[in-house]
């Protein structure tokens, strides 16, 4: 069976496709056979990976923008990836009855994962409204009592600036909340050019520029939430 990684906001532009595709990079890296299932109908992960051409990105990129993702989700997963990312749609309210089809995506993708990344940009105004997202993980989190949820902080300022110190503490306030195991990681990830460059040329910036600060931060981020794992599986 693969791990099953989600990356989910309804919020657009706090950095999913960035943070799934690089990570999914970090992975491959490491060894592990790994897929990153496109599942927003813009397809930015795709045309992403189509820049890299014939050399390939290391992974496996396809698209499924459809809400039975949680169907191809099991169909790949036999096929003996080690990892299996997806770059969910802008688009996961909280609301049931809602008949938006991204949102309905999102809410399957988050159904068939073990792990959910919640990138959030620095900001209150952009905590509150990624905070609409928990009322859905909760349900979930009702069903499968193993999930884990990780919000990953992206966008600070590099350095150490007001809004950067206290990105982290903020948003564990925000974030905290009753039936929701919510994790706020201290790994930075801040705003670099790197990580706009990269995709230009179909590379994720730890093949863009291995020794390069972006791609520091990203390795720290990938040992950040393998130590969180391992610490559950130890128990
Ligand atoms: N840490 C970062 N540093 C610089 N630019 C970033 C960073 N994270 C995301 N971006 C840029 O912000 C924009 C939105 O990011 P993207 O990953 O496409 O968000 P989403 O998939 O959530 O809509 C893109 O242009 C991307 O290159
Ligand atoms: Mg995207």
């Amino acid at each position: 069976m693969s791990a099953v990684i989600a990356v989910a906001n309804q919020k657009g532009g706090c950095g999913k496709t960035t943070l799934s595709m690089n990570l999914a990079g970090v992975l491959s890296e490491g060894g592990l056979k790994v897929l990153l299932i496109d599942a927003d109908p813009q397809a930015s992960a795709q045309q992403w990976a189509m820049r890299a051409g014939e050399s390939g990105m290391g992974f496996e990129v396809m698209t499924h923008p459809h809400e039975d993702v949680h169907r191809k989700v099991r169909e790949m997963s036999a096929k003996g990836y080690d990892a299996i990312l997806i770059d969910c749609p802008p688009g996961a309210s909280q609301s049931v009855a809602s008949k938006d089809s991204q949102t309905s995506i999102s809410r399957m993708a988050i159904l068939a994962a073990d792990v959910v990344i919640v990138p959030v940009r620095p900001s209150m105004l952009d905590y509150l409204a990624s905070h609409q997202l928990l009322p859905l993980l909760r349900e979930v989190g009702a069903l499968k009592d193993k999930q884990r949820v990780f919000i990953v902080v992206n966008g600070k300022s590099p350095g150490r600036t007001r809004t950067g110190t206290e990105a982290i503490s903020v948003a564990e306030e925000v974030f905290r909340i009753d039936g929701v195991d919510v994790e706020v990681l201290r790994s930075e990830v801040t705003t670099r050019q790197a990580f706009v460059l990269a995709p230009t040329v179909g590379k994720t910036v730890t093949a863009y520029e291995p020794e390069g600060k972006a791609a520091g931060e990203i390795r720290n981020l990938a040992e950040e939430i393998a130590k969180c794992l391992q610490a559950t599986a130890a128990v």
